[in-house]
């Protein structure tokens, strides 16, 4: 028996999508150091994506590397179908691919909400599916309590409405949902399905929100903590709700947000 067989995830097979930057990166990197085989989805980049994949295998892990695009039907059942050729089925979903396309209401085009909806909540109901038509075919496994995982990033903006964001605040209210429905339809089927909201976390989709001193000020009264988070926050939350650490776990949100969610301008009168 090597060390690796007692890291939490041993053995088990990851789908992280968007994992060639950022949240999903990150995300990629913490499964694979717990022990997990992990496919690095991504769209654009494959540059970043096999960078990604370099640092895993320098690290001793295992990972491959797959373009699709997540919101499209097609694309996401030949990813599915490469995880299983290559690895024989696949225990971890992590639904994170996402995006931004910001707009005041009266200006935001059709096609500004479709390409959000379409990636950030379609994609998703899209990757979900698939995960659990492999969990259900291949049965339980020795690896886990659980027949699959499946882990939704959501955003504070799951609960928090953002002016000139109504595409993005939109799909991530719709993934909280999303998520909570298939954990109360697949629960039986010992499938964990479950969500993690991030707060300002330092990647590529808020770069212009940090761009000054002053802009990093405005965002830091928005954080009780006082500091904006790193991708390595979120990775950590992942690789807990990936094992079987979280088991009794269905159907949540983890707030990983710094306290952002606590309403801070009320920290003082009210
Ligand atoms: C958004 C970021 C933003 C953060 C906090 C995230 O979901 O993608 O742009 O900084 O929420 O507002």
């Amino acid at each position: 028996m090597s060390l690796a067989d007692h890291l939490p995830l041993a053995g088990q097979r990851a789908i992280v999508t968007g994992a060639n930057s950022g949240i999903g990166a990150a995300a990629a990197k913490g499964l694979a150091a717990a022990g997990a085989k992990v496919l690095i989805n991504y769209v654009t980049a494959p540059e970043q994506a096999e960078a990604v994949a370099a640092d895993i295998l320098a690290s001793g892990g295992t990972a491959m590397i797959f373009q699709a695009d997540i919101s499209r039907e097609d694309q996401v059942q030949a990813m599915f179908a490469a995880i299983v050729q290559a690895w024989g089925s696949v225990d971890i979903l992590v639904n994170n691919a996402g995006l931004q396309q910001d707009a005041a209401l009266v200006d935001m085009t059709l096609a500004q909400w479709n390409t959000v909806i379409n990636v950030n909540l379609t994609g998703q109901f899209l990757c979900a599916r698939e995960a659990t038509r492999e969990f259900l075919r291949r049965g339980p496994q020795p690896l886990s309590s659980a027949l699959g995982k499946i882990i939704c990033m959501s955003s504070v903006h799951d609960v928090i409405p953002w002016a000139g964001h109504a595409n993005y605040a939109a799909s991530k209210g719709g993934v909280t949902l999303l998520m909570k429905t298939l954990a109360q339809e697949l629960a039986h089927h010992k499938i964990r399905v479950n969500s993690i909201a991030p707060g300002a976390i330092k990647t590529p989709i808020n770069l212009e929100a940090r761009d000054t001193p002053e802009e990093v000020e405005a965002l830091l009264a928005l954080i009780p903590y006082g500091r904006v988070g790193e991708p390595e926050d979120i990775a950590k939350a992942t690789v807990w709700l990936a094992s079987d650490q979280s088991d009794y776990v269905t159907g949540a949100t983890l707030y990983v947000d710094g306290g952002m969610t606590l309403y801070p301008g009320f920290d003082k009168g009210g």
